[in-house]
């Protein structure tokens, strides 16, 4: 009889293929430079407009000084997992300071933020509880339940254990959870309430504390999740939480065990991000105000941007192979983007997905403008006519509209530089 090859299914996969034959592949591109908001790729310098490097943490010149000193000291490897002989004294500061940085108890920093949110979700939601997502939640949310089970438990409604997980920022679209409301039926419900704030850590909040300080409840979120490989210029995954909880997890999630724990410059890098984030609030505002300029800016064109009120910008094209040559146009003018294409988000509502960092100069967003108008109006996306010109000097002096106060942001960066005494050793103002 012949038997079933688990190979048949590599053979028979050509969609990748055919976008590749068709010159429009989008997806693997090489870098040959640092992550800065140009980089160079094919041997020619492109405008960065799809990167995570929120603050431009990744090149600041502290946080590589920082890590190279990490690997003189402790050497490139961890060389085993947080369980056992892979922790050193770097991740248990860094877990301290994240700690303290969110208000929370405890902190435990796992390889990768997908590794977190897997071990966070699996651990703390066991057989007899319940787990409720959203469907646009990232999928290493999704990842850590067992979907079937989910619907199973949740079509009966008993007391339950409850988790609500949610993004605060959500990656494709850009919009921001109404995590009042979600706090609110939490605790009509007796559910905790974990946020994974991913693209909201260093980007949300008068201190860039993230979606509960936004919404001024962060002491209703239960659970903090953030990746250092966002804002933070590294790699990592943390949870922040309550100390039984974060013991708990500690001692039993199993992508925290039975991995190699992150390596000593990736830490370090961690560990002066959350410095520099204190100490450059100008960035956050720097952000903010590209952020303002690019959604206004793609709305004068024409474009559709969904519900985003955030960095991340994705402008509606509509069909797939339209999104992959919208993308290719752009790569081609020096404008370097993420197409996201179905089934990643629903069929005919593939989307170029664009995001800001507080680098991006007024000359990198009026190149990225001019771009997407040429192409979106060759591919007949937005309709033709001029666009406004941004005068940035004046729109600098009207005040780009913050979601925080300023004042509130310069009362709590002072404490939290105050703060920063306590873990450094030294005053790092
Ligand atoms: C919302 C969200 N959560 C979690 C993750 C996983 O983080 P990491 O890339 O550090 O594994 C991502 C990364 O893309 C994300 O967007």
């Amino acid at each position: 009889m012949n038997q079933p090859d688990v190979f048949t299914k590599c053979v028979k996969f050509t969609t990748a293929r055919e976008v590749m034959a068709a010159g429009v592949y989008p997806y693997f591109h090489k870098t040959e430079s640092g992550q800065g908001p140009e980089v160079v790729i094919d041997g020619k310098k492109r405008i960065v407009v799809c990167s995570n490097n929120y603050l431009g943490l990744a090149s600041h010149p502290k946080v590589k000084e920082a890590s190279i000193e990490a690997i003189k000291k402790y050497g490139t490897s961890s060389t085993g997992s947080r369980f056992l002989n892979g922790t050193i004294d770097l991740h248990e500061k860094a877990e301290r300071k994240f700690a303290h940085f969110v208000g929370k108890e405890a902190a435990i920093l796992f390889t990768t933020g997908h590794h977190s949110n897997m071990g966070a979700i699996s651990t703390i939601v066991g057989k007899g509880d319940i787990i409720l997502i959203d469907k646009l939640d990232h999928a290493s949310i999704i990842d850590g339940c067992d979907m079937a089970d989910l619907e199973r438990q949740l079509s009966k409604h008993q007391d339950k254990g409850k988790l609500i997980v949610v993004d605060g920022v959500f990656s494709m679209e850009g919009d921001i959870i109404n995590l009042p409301e979600v706090v609110r039926l939490a605790r009509s419900y007796g559910a905790r309430v974990m946020v994974d704030d991913a693209h909201s850590l260093g980007v949300l909040g008068e201190t860039g504390r993230g979606t509960g300080e936004h919404f001024g409840i962060e002491s209703e979120v239960d659970m903090i999740m953030a990746t250092a490989s966002k804002s933070l210029g590294s790699i990592g995954g943390f949870i922040a939480g309550r100390d039984e909880v974060i013991h708990y997890i500690k001692h039993n999630a199993r992508s925290l065990i039975f991995t190699a724990s992150l390596p000593p410059a990736q830490v370090a890098a961690i560990d002066a991000s959350l410095d520099i984030i204190a100490q450059e609030p100008e960035r956050r505002l720097r952000l903010w105000k590209n952020t303002r300029i690019m959604n206004e800016g793609f709305k004068a064109l024409g474009f559709d941007l969904r519900t985003s009120e955030s960095p991340i910008i994705p402008v509606t094209v509509g069909e797939n192979m339209k999104a992959f040559q919208m993308w290719r146009m752009l790569f081609d003018m020096g404008v370097f983007t993420s197409p996201v294409v179905s089934p990643a988000v629903p069929e005919n509502q593939a989307i170029i997905r664009t995001s800001f960092m507080a680098t991006h100069t007024d000359e990198h967003l009026e190149i990225i403008l001019d771009a997407f108008e040429k192409v979106g109006k060759q591919l007949g996306i937005i309709p033709g006519g001029g666009r406004r010109k941004i005068d940035y000097e004046n729109e600098a002096k009207k005040g780009w509209r913050l979601p925080f106060s300023r004042a509130k942001m310069a009362a709590a960066t002072k404490q939290w530089i105050k703060n920063l005494w306590s873990f450094n050793g030294s005053n790092t103002k």
